[in-house]
């Protein structure tokens, strides 16, 4: 492909690693993506409307778990990294990736009025040449059909004077093997042209491979198939392990014996409930695209009843546990260990442990948590603060509920203490047993 000469400039920046490069959103997605960024050898700016995120970037403090502290630090202290506020400073960047949150709003649609203001602050500062990626997350169209028009208000055009991608993050927070440098990129331009300059840049700063698609939709809903794949089939080992209780199953066992098959089987586990920002939300953007084509995302509602369902699952079936040593759930120490939405990371977003909490507390049991990883939060109104995990609490606690399987907790300790353990994640698998206290999900 004979690529015009603002591409070529563009590209050659790339290669020779003069180009400024900023990251908007510095979040879970954009911290870590920032610093990879600056790591290749680019000079990067990241925006961020949080003034204290841009503070402590600016001072050379990490806030992400997948960030290590030493080398956000010394690409501060270099000059190769830095934060701002200031849209203006747009105008100085060769690229611009986007990483902005795409929840949904109180109706359950999507809500991209985050990508809507960042992109909007874009245009106001963009300028002929410019590659712009979009990376939240979003339904099919999102960067074509919302993006695009935003930018090109500007009296510039897409595919000529600025290149517009769009290349999900895969990113999952707490992965020891798999994190942003080495996670395979899929990346979708608006024309061929915007497709080569995106694709260009992600390979000089990852070592992934980079998969190339014919259009944005296309990289937008690979994404979505990715998540919505993940949320159906927990699901599906959700409605597994409701039925393997009611019939006497130990479904943790049943998952093992079936993943020994090497084909055709991929293990996936039931706990307590989605959580985060994207498996809970992503496909629902989906289910509201598709509406606009007459479309019923069936096995997406399903999936949805079925995963919102355990947390109250996991609140029966605590009450089943105290109520075989005859007590009431109405005045028992529920000792919950874990809020984060999954292990050995910082993150309550949609963690199901919050909807675990008001059922219990709606049922007027005295809930206590432990979470090493978040030592206090508010919900509904109501401050909590991590207890600390001491012999005393654990043989006075009426039952401990292990809703995260962070690799830091003893859980032989924990069995050992506990009068009764009611395991939400199979934490206790190997664990020695000294009398029956320990029941699964
Ligand atoms: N967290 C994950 O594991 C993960 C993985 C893959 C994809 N994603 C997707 O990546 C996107 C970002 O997710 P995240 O987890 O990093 O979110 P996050 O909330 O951790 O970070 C987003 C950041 O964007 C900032 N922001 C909001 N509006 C802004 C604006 N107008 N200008 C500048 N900054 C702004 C926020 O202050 C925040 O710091 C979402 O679409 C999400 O679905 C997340």
């Amino acid at each position: 492909m004979e690529l015009s000469d603002l591409a070529k400039a563009l590209k050659q920046k790339i290669e020779n690693k003069t180009a400024q490069i900023g990251v908007v959103g510095l979040g879970y997605v954009g911290l870590p993506l920032a610093v990879e960024k600056a790591k290749a050898g680019y000079t990067v700016v990241g925006f961020d409307v949080q003034q204290k995120k841009v503070d402590m970037v600016n001072a050379g403090i990490n806030y992400i778990g997948d960030v290590v502290d030493q080398e956000l630090a010394d690409l501060v202290a270099s000059g190769r990294l830095s934060a701002t506020a200031d849209y203006g400073r747009i105008k100085e960047l060769d690229a611009v990736t986007i990483c902005v949150p795409t929840p949904l709003d109180k109706y359950q649609q999507p809500d991209v009025s985050y990508v809507v203001n960042s992109v909007t602050s874009v245009a106001q500062n963009l300028h002929p040449g410019m590659l712009v990626i979009l990376e939240s997350t979003t339904y099919p169209g999102t960067t074509e059909e919302v993006v695009k028009p935003i930018l090109e208000d500007t009296g510039l055009k897409c595919g000529k004077d600025f290149f517009l991608a769009f290349s999900p993050e895969r990113v999952d927070p707490g992965n020891k093997e798999y994190h942003t440098k080495n996670t395979p990129k899929v990346v979708g331009g608006v024309t061929p042209e915007c497709t080569e300059v995106a694709a260009s840049l992600y390979r000089h700063v990852l070592e992934g491979e980079v998969f190339t698609v014919s259009s944005p939709a296309v990289a937008e809903m690979e994404k979505i198939l990715e998540n919505t794949f993940r949320n159906i089939n927990i699901a599906l080992a959700n409605e597994m392990s409701v039925l393997c209780r009611r019939m006497g199953i130990d479904v943790w066992e049943v998952i093992d014996a079936a993943k020994t098959k090497p084909y055709g089987f991929m293990a996936f586990y039931p706990g307590p409930g989605l959580g985060g920002h994207c498996i809970p939300i992503d496909p629902f953007y989906l289910t509201w695209k598709a509406r606009g084509y007459d479309y019923h995302t069936r096995l997406i509602e399903t999936a949805g009843e079925i995963n919102n369902y355990m947390p109250e699952f996991v609140v029966e079936s605590i009450s089943e546990v105290l109520n075989r040593d005859k007590k009431p759930l109405n005045g028992s120490k529920v000792l919950l260990l874990g809020a984060a939405y999954k292990k050995d990371i910082d993150d309550l977003r949609e963690s199901p442990v919050l909807k675990i909490i008001e059922h219990l507390e709606k049922a007027q049991a005295d809930v206590i948590y432990n979470d090493p990883y978040i030592p206090q939060f508010d919900h509904n109104g109501k401050h909590y603060e991590s207890a600390e995990l001491t012999d005393e609490l654990l043989e006075n606690i009426d039952i401990a509920v292990i809703t995260t399987d962070h690799s830091c907790y003893d859980y032989q300790k924990i069995v050992d203490k506990a009068r009764a353990v009611f395991d939400t994640r199979n934490a206790t698998k190997g664990v020695k047993l000294h009398k029956e206290n320990v029941y699964k999900l």
